[in-house]
């Protein structure tokens, strides 16, 4: 009798909590890198879930501003089930015990974020939405026998047999190494924010997982859209910075410039919640032209402590009371929309590799992630591969054990310069000078560290794609149009 090898999970976020509940029925090990259930991005989500759940809304409605904001690069037949099946996550959370803000007549509360044409954001704790689901979820997992969970632990490489992934192998912070063979293994290890120089993403989402992937030679997928979020809080020299939700933009507050003059007017009809991208590029433009932007939250009314806890604290520990001042703010890497590719089901290119959540790329977000569509996604996604994962047989893979791993990481002085080189030639505003430079710089460097061959993929992706896509805007597009044209007559 064969003994029944654990499902292995790596990441602790919304994704990997989601699949490791829906699998139990098996042998589970939980594995993740921050303790506590802290240090996930899921954890830090303010805005909400998205779900079409008003009288005058539908799931239609969704799927159309999903399709919208991801420039209709999206697998439209993801979208459809993602938005038609968002109510029964709201109710599966709450079965999970999480709580959700309500109206006095005990309706959930909704709210706008930016590209929604309805009311659909489902919030826990005013905005501390993630951190409440994450509560919840990790309740259950600690109460279910048949899930062990490890904490503060790397996953440093793969195990492939015959072809297939059969094992992890972790790393904890005094250096033990472990070898720990799986039935299958998921990647749930979340974004690339932190490989940016300004991000709303905690340490963690630093590619780790995408570059496990690549290095086992799973395929990727649109690995230049990446979304920034145009309201991170301007902290001088901070890297991970702390979020000031789209919500409050949903609750009046608005962008202005250094002179008080309002950003947004003009620049498209939806004014302050207009598309993320659209946002981004305004603030990141504006703090070229050499100004700082605030969010005045003049107009918000209510609560702050009810309504908006977790930026009131952000903004208070920086020495800006958001009650009476205006917040400063810039654009920070937010969400990775490409990734590992993956089917509706999680399967990569790779016999038993999984990958769901921000690591994986099925396609759900396009070339743009709609607002509050995330944590939607990591719950749905996980929620369908551990089903999955229960009913599929276990393989009995043959052959030789090969270890596939991404290899040394670079030093810190070379990781500050890598972020710094990707956030201005892959950030909110692109150019084929500025890519090539920081390409060539990433070549240099990729013998010293696999974060600088992740972000050469990155870079080639992002001079692959000529024209400007959803979050990927490039400012030479224009030029670049006009030199084929020319190239053209000329041949
Ligand atoms: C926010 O609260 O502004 C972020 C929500 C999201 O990224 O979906």
């Amino acid at each position: 009798m064969t003994t029944q090898l654990p499902l292995v999970i790596v990441g602790g976020g919304a994704a990997g909590l989601a699949a490791a509940l829906a699998a139990a029925p098996m042998p589970v090990l939980l594995l993740s890198r921050s303790e506590g259930g802290n240090g996930t991005a899921s954890a830090l989500a303010q805005g909400g879930i998205a779900a079409a759940l008003d009288k005058s809304d539908s799931a239609a409605g969704h799927i159309e501003d999903t399709l919208v904001a991801g420039a209709r690069h999206n697998n439209a037949g993801i979208v459809r089930w993602l938005c038609a099946q968002a109510p029964t996550a709201i109710d599966w959370l709450a079965e999970m015990g999480a709580l959700f803000d309500q109206d006095e007549s005990g309706h959930l509360q909704l709210g706008r974020e930016g590209g929604h044409r309805a009311a659909r954001i489902v919030h826990a704790g005013g905005d501390a939405t993630g951190a409440e689901i994450i509560r919840a979820m990790r309740k259950r997992v600690l109460d279910d026998t048949r899930i062990e969970r490890r904490e503060g632990l790397v996953v440093d490489a793969l195990l492939l047999r015959g072809g297939r992934v059969c094992g992890v192998r972790t790393r904890d912070t005094v250096g033990n190494v472990e070898l720990i063979e799986a039935s299958f293994v998921v990647l749930a290890t979340g974004g690339i924010g932190a490989a940016f120089a300004r991000t709303s993403n905690p340490p963690t989402a630093d590619g780790s997982g995408l570059a496990l992937g690549m290095c086992a030679g799973a395929a990727v997928r649109d690995l230049e859209f990446v979304q920034f979020h145009p309201t991170a809080l301007d902290v001088p020299g901070g890297h991970c910075l702390p979020l000031i939700t789209e919500a409050l933009r949903g609750a009046g507050a608005r962008l202005i410039d250094a002179s008080g003059a309002p950003l947004m007017q003009g620049v498209h009809v939806l004014g302050d919640l207009a598309p993320r991208d659209v946002v981004a590029r305004r603030v990141w433009q504006s703090q070229q032209e050499g100004g700082g932007v605030l969010l005045d939250t003049s107009a918000v009314t209510g609560d702050w402590e009810q309504r908006f806890p977790t930026v009131l604290a952000a903004c208070l520990g920086q020495g800006i009371d958001p009650r009476c001042d205006p917040i400063p703010v810039t654009p920070a890497a937010h969400f990775h929309m490409g990734g590992l590719c993956t089917d509706l089901d999680g399967s990569t290119t790779i016999p038993g590799l999984y990958a769901v959540g921000e690591v994986a790329c099925n396609g759900a977000h396009g070339a743009n992630r709609l607002a509050s569509n995330s944590l939607l996604e990591a719950v749905l996604c996980g929620q369908r591969l551990g089903r999955r994962l229960v009913r599929l047989p276990q393989a009995q893979p043959r052959g030789a054990f090969v270890w596939r791993k991404p290899g040394r990481s670079l030093a810190e002085a070379a990781r500050r310069e890598l972020r710094d080189l990707l956030w201005e030639a892959a950030g909110p505003v692109r150019d084929e000078a500025t890519l090539c430079t920081a390409l060539r710089r990433c070549i240099e460097l990729a013998e010293s560290g696999w974060q600088a061959r992740l972000a050469q993929a990155l870079l080639r992706a992002a001079r692959g794609r000529r024209e400007s896509l959803g979050a990927h805007y490039r400012s030479d597009e224009a030029n670049a149009r006009a030199q084929e044209v020319a190239g053209a007559q000329s041949g």
